[in-house]
């Protein structure tokens, strides 16, 4: 067969910005494969049919970075609104402004305090638990904010994300547990923020959109894997263990499963992301859409909104893996996939699922233009090795 210069498997951000770097600089033969029916991989968005709704279909996807030459290269392919995201949390009856912040704290501890009376207040709070002593993640969190924060704001929430509860959690989990001292509650603080103005299929669409650029959708790379490793450079940014039939074990991952619905009231919740603090309801939080984009509100069908209720779990297998577990276990095996991948001759591994690393998309696209810069770039241009 025609073999491209480059096979890219996967059409995530890391995937489409090496294609499109390749083919746009290097004016190379790019052939992307996608397992899935669209591109874009998790931040693929399409509208709800019926309200016009623009839907992120793997989860609420917010774009934000300080990085300037991501940001450079992203805005040559949509521009951005000015929205700021900012989150909100449920907590027996009463809605609060989170991240943790002057704000919640006066309304949760029902006084004004100044800034310097709640950082008093929550020292003191915090002091039950030494932070270097803390056996397990509710004691880590309560050396930090202190138990009363610690039981409405963290225990419930975290419970639910991990099915296991904080006494069973590692204290590493988390290293800090940020409380703001002011009324500020802007969930980002990066240079840039905003959405995609026509949405994330359009931006994504536009970087595949190259006549030296083919996507080849609903096709397993595993299916058609002889045809091209050892023959042509590849860019793997599926996951890792898969490559190598899992022969290390699997690597876990959390899951999350997303309930849609449209309802029929103009407005459900005021706001785009409301969390479920409380342990009993058993979802972690809900989306509002239409929120993502005000400007769009004429394009909106009136008198309906689309809501998304947020499940967290283990992923099992055929699950899609979201966010990685990361125990000691998995970093055994990961060291062990690193190798391997090393070995590999002529594949490059990328992406958050290539790497098994949380990756923002500002940061996904990031480590897509250095791997280019790095290696496919001195690789095509100047015959150096692919390694
Ligand atoms: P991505 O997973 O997007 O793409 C990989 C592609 O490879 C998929 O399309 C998959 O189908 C394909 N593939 C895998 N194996 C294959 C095979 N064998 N053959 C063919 N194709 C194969 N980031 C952010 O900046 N702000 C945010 O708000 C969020 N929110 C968010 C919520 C949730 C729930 C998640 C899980 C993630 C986010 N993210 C995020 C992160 C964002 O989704 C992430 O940065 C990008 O998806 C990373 O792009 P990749 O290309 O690395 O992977």
């Amino acid at each position: 067969p025609n073999l491209p210069d480059l096979l890219v498997v996967g059409s995530g951000f890391f995937g489409l910005t090496i294609a499109e770097r390749c083919a746009s600089e290097l004016g190379l033969k790019v052939l992307v494969l996608d397992r899935r029916h669209h591109l874009g991989g998790n931040a693929y968005s399409e509208k709800e049919p019926t309200t016009g709704i623009e839907v992120h279909k793997y989860g609420a996807h917010l774009f934000h970075t300080s990085n300037q030459k991501v940001w450079d290269y992203v805005t040559r392919f949509t521009t951005f609104t000015s929205y700021q995201h900012r989150v909100f949390g449920k907590y027996q009856g009463q809605i609060y402004s989170l991240p943790m912040n002057l704000g919640l704290i006066n309304q949760f501890f029902g006084k004004a305090h100044t800034p310097e009376e709640a950082r008093d207040l929550i020292a003191e709070q915090a002091s039950e638990f030494d932070t270097d002593g803390a056996e397990n993640l509710e004691e880590k969190a309560i050396s930090l904010i202190g138990r009363p924060l610690y039981e409405a704001f963290i225990k419930g929430y975290t419970a639910k994300q991990w099915q296991t509860d904080p006494t069973e959690l590692s204290p590493d989990i988390i290293t800090r547990l940020p409380v703001r001292y002011t009324y500020d509650n802007r969930y980002f603080n990066d240079t840039y923020e905003g959405l995609p103005t026509d949405g994330y299929t359009a931006w994504l669409t536009r970087m595949a959109d190259h006549p030296n650029i083919e996507v080849r959708l609903e096709t397993d790379f595993f299916d058609v894997r002889e045809e091209y490793v050892g023959k042509v450079p590849i860019v793997y940014t599926g996951p890792v263990d898969e490559y190598f039939d899992n022969r290390e074990g699997r690597l876990s991952w959390r899951t999350v499963d997303l309930e849609e619905s449209v309802v029929d009231v103009d407005d459900f919740q005021g706001t785009s992301v409301v969390n479920a603090n409380d342990e009993d309801v058993p979802y972690t939080r809900i989306l509002e859409f239409k929120h993502f984009h005000p400007e769009r509100v004429k394009t909106h069908l009136p008198g309906k909104t689309v809501i998304v209720h947020e499940y967290s779990r283990f992923a099992e297998e055929g699950d899609e893996p979201y966010y990685p577990i990361n125990t000691a276990e998995d970093r055994e095996k990961l060291l062990k996939y690193r190798e391997l991948a090393k070995r590999e001759p002529m594949v490059l591994f990328g992406g958050r699922l290539g790497t098994y690393k949380y990756l923002d998309m500002h940061m996904a696209i990031g480590s897509a233009l250095s791997m280019y810069e790095n290696k496919l770039k001195p690789h095509f241009a100047a015959g150096a090795e692919l390694t």
